[in-house]
């Protein structure tokens, strides 16, 4: 392979403090979608995602949930691992801060600037939540120097912690940013990051003494490497910085990282000026898209508006989703995720415009052909448009604007439905004259859509290669050069089997779901109960023997009712429900372990069981619970 041809690809380590959500998908379907399309350009690609597991987030969390460190992160880090299932992600590795080979790389790493005077032990002062066990930066203090989190008051406190030696080496990267224009992205975030390091760096605390889980630092166990510090490594570690110098030098001169804005400064100032100092190549380009919003909210656990991939997924297709992230929004900036959107753009986008162009294609193809693509050599309006897109697409996809790639490719499926429309195929085939326009018109189309497969291949590969065997074609896009494609190479195919890409979601039945869906959430719950909790409830099937009116109630009934082994007395409320003739001789599930109670004057022994639907507390509708077989025996118990 050429070796001007290398493409290293990083996401994020992700904290497994908590479970993926669509904030992670995004980012890792953006790295994908980049790494698959590099690899359809001939290059050869190392795609990198993994987990963060140390440091102060973790440890807490582990607390909360009554485990321990290890038992948490080998439990949550799971979950990543399998959304990268869920997104047909084609990571080449993942890596874990967890892992013995990273744990040796943070300390090799550690070692060498202390070694070399660039990490040196000092004096870390900062207000500290003593029972949150952590620094809180003077800028997020709240009010009255108290804790944002927790709300307590912050003790100033002095812990000694090794610093590296970040303020040294900033001119050195204002230098490199000065000569490399684009090696923060976009535009903006670049700005920031200049503006940032020309304010100046202060050095950095690398270690903790106040926390056990992390690494711990070469030749001073009583302290741990700072998260941050541990976690950045990563990168090098997976690219063989330690085991594998080969490799290392292969891949990490044309590293990228892709990070959401959140995180830019630790990637473009703490980690390059880490690089410099360890006389390693800057990466080529740090690229921070923007952040999602839910429905025009930030997503917050307390909103209870998470978006989880995987009922998204579930719900709508891996694919749709995938489209709809990297179509909806200018990638960089921010964008707002609605399932209304996504449902929008399924059906016009992916239903209509794609499913249509396919299905009437080949359709056409089966009838007019028997299946078999015809030849028409030379030129055409929609070869001659491939081109352009082509390049379009090319140009947009180096810079990441998924978007507007997808609708250069949008505009080409815009076009081939339009060019059936005006060819008309229908009266051609009616016409032996025209058979050979026919033939044109049919093996142009047939190569619009082997074109549009192989160019939506990095955003939607399933799809793809759905469309690549629906055409009949051997072997999967993901796997062809984009540049390897020639118009007309299609003739001959025999095409396979049709069906359905992109089901239509009716809107209007869609609507009345989502609204279903949420009335439901609004119904109280109880609290979640053990098996045992539910074994304490005796049932037990009986009947009713006897019905009388309590003169004294209007609601209520007192029933004689047959246990089998015993008879017993009950009062229940559903005289508003039934007569006495319907009630006599029914049965019915009894609770009958319930503590008893006087009704009206009359002792109640249990309480039978009915389902009704309730309007501001009083039943609009009422059903007794009864045993479905007639012979089960009065007494036996319901479980
Ligand atoms: O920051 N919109 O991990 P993290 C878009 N472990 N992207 C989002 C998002 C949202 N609402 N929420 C999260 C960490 N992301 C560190 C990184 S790297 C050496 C260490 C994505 O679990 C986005 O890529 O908080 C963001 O940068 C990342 O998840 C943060 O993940
Ligand atoms: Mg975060």
């Amino acid at each position: 392979m050429d070796d001007g041809k290398i493409f290293y690809i990083t996401t994020p380590i992700y904290y497994v403090n908590d479970i993926p959500h669509i904030g992670h998908a995004y980012t890792t379907t953006a790295c994908d979608a980049i790494a698959r399309y590099k690899r359809m350009k001939g290059y050869d690609v190392f795609f990198l995602t993994g987990t963060d597991e140390h440091g102060q987030k973790i440890q807490s969390a582990a607390e909360a949930k009554g485990e321990t460190p290890q038992q948490l992160v080998d439990r949550v880090h799971q979950k990543f691992r399998e959304l990268c299932t869920l997104l047909n992600a084609s990571n080449d590795d993942f890596i874990r801060t967890t892992e013995e080979r990273h744990i040796k790389a943070v300390q090799a790493v550690f070692r060498q600037l202390m070694e070399q005077g660039d990490i040196y032990k000092g004096t870390y002062t900062g207000y500290y939540c003593v029972p949150d066990e952590t620094y809180i930066p003077e800028n997020s203090m709240g009010p009255n120097k108290t804790c944002p989190d927790c709300g307590r008051p912050l003790t100033l406190m002095e812990e000694e912690s090794y610093f590296f030696r970040a303020s040294k080496y900033v001119p050195q990267l204002i230098d490199y940013y000065e000569h490399n224009l684009k090696a923060v992205m976009p535009k903006i975030r670049y700005n920031e990051i200049m503006s940032f390091l020309k304010s100046g760096v202060h050095d950095q605390s690398v270690s903790r003494t106040s926390l056990k889980w992390g690494v711990p630092v070469p030749g001073d166990e009583r302290h741990v490497v700072y998260v941050w510090f541990d976690a950045l490594v990563n990168y090098m570690t997976a690219a063989g910085y330690l085991d594998d110098r080969e490799k290392f030098a292969r891949y990490w001169p044309h590293v990228r990282h892709m990070v959401g804005k959140d995180i830019i400064r630790f990637h473009c100032v703490i980690w390059p000026l880490m690089l410099i100092a360890l006389g390693a190549d800057l990466p080529v380009e740090v690229f921070a898209h923007g952040w999602w919003t839910v429905d025009g909210e930030k997503m917050s656990k307390t909103r209870k508006n998470v978006v989880d991939p995987f009922k998204v997924v579930n719900e709508y297709g891996l694919d749709p989703f995938r489209y709809f992230m990297l179509r909806e929004v200018p990638f960089g900036n921010d964008g707002d995720f609605s399932e209304l959107s996504l449902v929008g753009r399924i059906n016009s986008d992916l239903a209509n415009d794609l499913g249509n162009l396919l299905n009437r294609t080949l359709q056409m193809i089966r009838s007019y052909r028997g299946g078999k693509v015809p030849g028409s050599p030379g030129k055409s309006e929609l070869s001659e448009m491939s081109a352009a897109i082509l390049e379009r697409y090319d140009t947009a996809m180096n810079e990441y604007a998924f978007d507007v790639a997808l609708k250069a490719v949008w505009e080409f499926i815009g076009r081939s439905n339009k060019f059936i429309d005006e060819t008309m195929p229908w009266k051609l085939a009616k016409e032996e004259a025209q058979s050979s326009r026919l033939d044109y018109v049919l093996l142009n189309l047939y190569e619009a859509l082997r074109f549009t497969a192989l160019l939506i291949a990095p955003v939607m590969p399933d799809t793809s290669a759905r469309i690549w065997s629906q055409l009949g074609l051997e072997g999967e896009p993901v796997k062809m050069m984009i540049d390897a494609f020639r118009w007309g190479d299609g003739e001959g195919a025999a095409i396979g089997k049709s069906e359905v890409l992109f089901p239509r979601i009716d809107i209007e039945a869609w609507k009345e779901k989502r609204k279903m869906q949420e009335e439901a959430a609004k119904i109280p719950h109880e609290p979640e109960i053990s098996i045992d909790d539910f074994k304490t409830v005796e049932m037990r099937v009986a009947r009713i023997t006897k019905c009388e009116e309590i003169p004294k109630s209007k609601k209520l009934y007192k029933l004689e009712v047959d246990l089998g082994y015993e008879t017993r007395t009950v009062c229940s409320g559903i005289k508003a429900f039934f007569t006495p003739e319907e009630l006599t001789g029914r049965r019915v599930i009894l609770v009958t372990n319930l503590k008893p109670v006087k009704l009206c004057g009359v002792e109640s022994n249990g309480m039978i069981l009915c389902a009704s639907v309730k309007k501001d507390g009083v039943s609009e509708q009422l059903t007794l619970i009864a045993p479905e077989d007639e012979n089960i025996p009065l007494g036996s118990r319901v479980s």
